[in-house]
């Protein structure tokens, strides 16, 4: 039995099907998968999970309408205090994963601030994945590297971990990804390379405590073998 994963990556899709389904807005789904991700940190953090990832907005969400754009960051905007304050009462540090390029300067603030309350904590991280793009991430890591002057022959898989937003996370064990695709749609592409996946239909809004234990569930089954062989054929 594979024990608890130790970092969760969650790829919080079908906000705007949730809102439409119900004859609401897609703004009004992402409120509702806003919403959603108070109680799930919770669980998460009382299962014990050090690590969790949550993919909120990608480099290739801004190719969408105008208006919905402006309302994720106003959504963002508005939760961000008190939301932060929560994670810190619960000790959890937050990390932004992702660059803060194009993003509103008063929302850059408030990310940053919160941050700065959260950085001492330690009994939960929680990387939010904010305007962020794994291959806009390896790029990035690409020129800083190139920057530093390493040479060609000192660089090495562990060197450039070092580089990428997640520098300090362990590899993910497990995306959960919500809303059906079978699609990974650019996270943590080189954290991922060994991860297992987890897909269900269920929208992120409706996404809860029963739903994350048949995804630990689905986990605790597999095995990983990491391109060795498993233990009974080898024996
Ligand atoms: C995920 O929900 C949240 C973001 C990408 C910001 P979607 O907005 O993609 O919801 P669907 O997939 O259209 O239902
Ligand atoms: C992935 O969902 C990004 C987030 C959940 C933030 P998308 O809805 O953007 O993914 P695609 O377009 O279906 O691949
Ligand atoms: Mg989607």
């Amino acid at each position: 039995m594979t024990a608890l994963p130790q970092h969760i990556a969650f790829i919080m899709d079908g906000n705007g099907r949730w809102g439409e389904r119900r004859g609401l807005s897609r703004l009004d789904g992402h409120r509702a998968g806003v919403k959603n991700i108070r109680p799930t940190i919770k669980s998460l953090h009382s299962k014990g999970v050090k690590y969790v990832t949550l993919y909120a907005f990608s480099t290739e969400n801004w190719n969408r309408p105008a208006d919905e754009v402006t309302g994720i960051l106003n959504l963002v905007e508005e939760i961000m205090v008190v939301e932060s304050q929560e994670l810190h009462k619960n000790g959890v540090r937050l990390r932004h994963i992702g660059s803060l390029e194009g993003i509103p300067a008063k929302l850059q603030g408030l990310i940053n601030d919160a941050l700065k309350l959260t950085a001492a904590n330690t009994s939960m991280t929680l990387g939010v994945a904010f305007n962020y793009g794994g291959r806009a991430e390896i790029i990035e890591a690409v020129r800083r590297i190139i920057q530093s002057g390493t040479k060609p022959a000192e660089l090495n898989e562990k060197k450039f971990r070092d580089y990428l937003y997640t520098a300090d996370f362990p590899d993910v064990d497990l995306v959960i990804r919500t809303g059906g695709e079978l699609r990974s749609s650019n996270l943590l592409i080189w954290q991922t390379a060994y991860s297992e996946y987890y897909f269900t239909p269920v929208l992120w809004p409706d996404f809860n405590e029963e739903e994350l234990e048949k995804a630990l569930q689905a986990y605790s089954q597999r095995e990983r073998r990491f391109g060795g062989l498993n233990r009974k054929s080898h024996a």
